[in-house]
């Protein structure tokens, strides 16, 4: 489903399945982290679709041939620290020669803006497409941050792939980086007056890490 052009719900029944058991309180930690990784993958494959192919020669038992591999330096994936974490071995799964840079950033409770406190991009960040990683846009805060940090380094293109987005970060993000393509899982229904996305499935990062 598209949302606008540049957003899109990969409302696929498995995912949709995967995330409905997330979102129980009753899901521990195990189970939430494999199902993060594995909803991950499943969007990974959605997300790369226009992924950019090159001819090559090959050699089958039978006869030469001409056949499709992807083109030029390829992906990097950014996960935004910690929650973005849990998504990292879904996508490799898919995409093994990857490289994989890392954005650390909080919210601040008060306030919810992020603080940042890391950031480590493959160095040939500027001949690879980026798909950052996070799956939680409440208001879209952190997004909009690890995007505008990653731009100064000049890639490709960046994709971002989140699992729920709340209405006002998903508009927030699409606004502030008109550029970039983002996908979701679902599209919730709000953020509560601490920022937490309703119904939602809670701090991600506490979940994944067990950290609560
Ligand atoms: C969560 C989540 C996002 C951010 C979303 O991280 O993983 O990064 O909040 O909120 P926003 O859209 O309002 O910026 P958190 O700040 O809880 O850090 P953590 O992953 O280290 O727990
Ligand atoms: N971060 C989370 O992990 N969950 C929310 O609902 C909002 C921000």
């Amino acid at each position: 489903m598209n949302l606008t052009d540049k957003i899109t719900i990969t409302d696929h029944p498995l995912i949709q399945h995967k995330l409905t058991i997330m979102r129980k309180s009753t899901t521990g930690s195990k189970e939430f982290r494999a199902l993060v990784s594995e909803i991950a993958m499943l969007m990974c494959y959605e997300a790369t679709r226009d992924l950019p192919l090159t001819e090559v020669e090959i050699e089958t038992p039978i006869q030469k041939t001409r056949k499709n591999v992807l083109a030029g330096k390829k992906l990097a994936f950014v996960p935004i620290l910690r929650a973005g974490l849990g998504m990292v071995d879904g996508v490799l799964t898919l995409v093994p020669s990857a490289r994989v840079g890392h954005i650390g950033l909080y919210r601040d409770p008060e306030t919810l803006n992020p603080v940042e406190y890391y950031c480590k991009l493959p160095a040939d960040i500027g001949e690879r497409e980026v798909i950052v990683l996070d799956p939680m846009i409440a208001t879209g805060g952190s997004a909009i941050d690890a995007i505008t940090q990653i731009k100064k380094r000049g890639p490709k293109s960046i994709k971002f792939m989140g699992i729920i987005g709340a209405p006002e970060g998903l508009k927030a993000l699409s606004e502030a980086h008109p550029d970039v393509e983002i996908y979701v899982a679902a599209m919730d229904e709000r953020l509560n007056s601490h920022g937490y996305i309703v119904p939602g499935l809670g701090d991600a990062g506490d979940r994944i890490f067990g950290t609560k």
